[in-house]
């Protein structure tokens, strides 16, 4: 039983690399594939200060193209239009193949996929996790629900819930 458990709540993740192979930068579209439709910042930075400005909180996915788990995720993240329309409504959105400089958006490590919530008093909500004990912020494509629901937990502000 206790095996059992455990087989479910193990995710796929892949594990930070140190050093990834150094690729020239495209000009791509800043949605990397995640949604056309929204309207992506182009760094962290700016992201933080569209937060500010907007009292919107900003959603951080970390992601690697030859990761498969990314890739998985990436696909159930784009065919939930739920889920596209509160990230283009309702967030300011960014997604990101490199680390930011910001430990905070690691508290359990440098994997991808990993996403995290920042408040618009530039909080990073480490509170907001998914479902599994060994990687917080780790979420599989069967795990879009979650994801909802923490988007919905991302919008209320952390000192309004302590
Ligand atoms: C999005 O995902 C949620 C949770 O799995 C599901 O309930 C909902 O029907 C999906 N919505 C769309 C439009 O695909």
């Amino acid at each position: 039983m206790l095996r059992w458990v455990i087989i479910l709540m193990l995710v796929g993740i892949c594990a930070g690399a140190a050093e990834s192979k150094k690729k020239t930068v495209k000009p791509n579209p800043l949605s990397k594939g995640w949604g056309d439709d929204i309207k992506w910042v182009q760094s962290y930075g700016e992201g933080l200060s569209k937060t500010v400005k907007s009292q919107k909180p900003l959603m951080v996915i970390h992601h690697k193209d030859d990761c498969p788990y990314s890739q998985a995720l990436k696909k159930a993240f784009v065919a939930n239009e739920t889920i596209q329309k509160m990230a283009k409504e309702e967030f300011i959105m960014i997604n990101l193949v490199e680390e930011t400089m910001d430990k905070n958006l690691a508290p359990d490590g440098y994997y991808v996929p990993r996403i995290l919530f920042v408040d618009p008093s530039l909080t990073v909500r480490a509170d907001i996790t998914g479902r599994y004990g060994n990687r917080h912020y780790a979420y599989a494509p069967e795990d879009i629900e979650v994801l909802i629901s923490n988007m919905k937990k991302a919008k209320v502000l952390l000192h309004n819930e302590l």
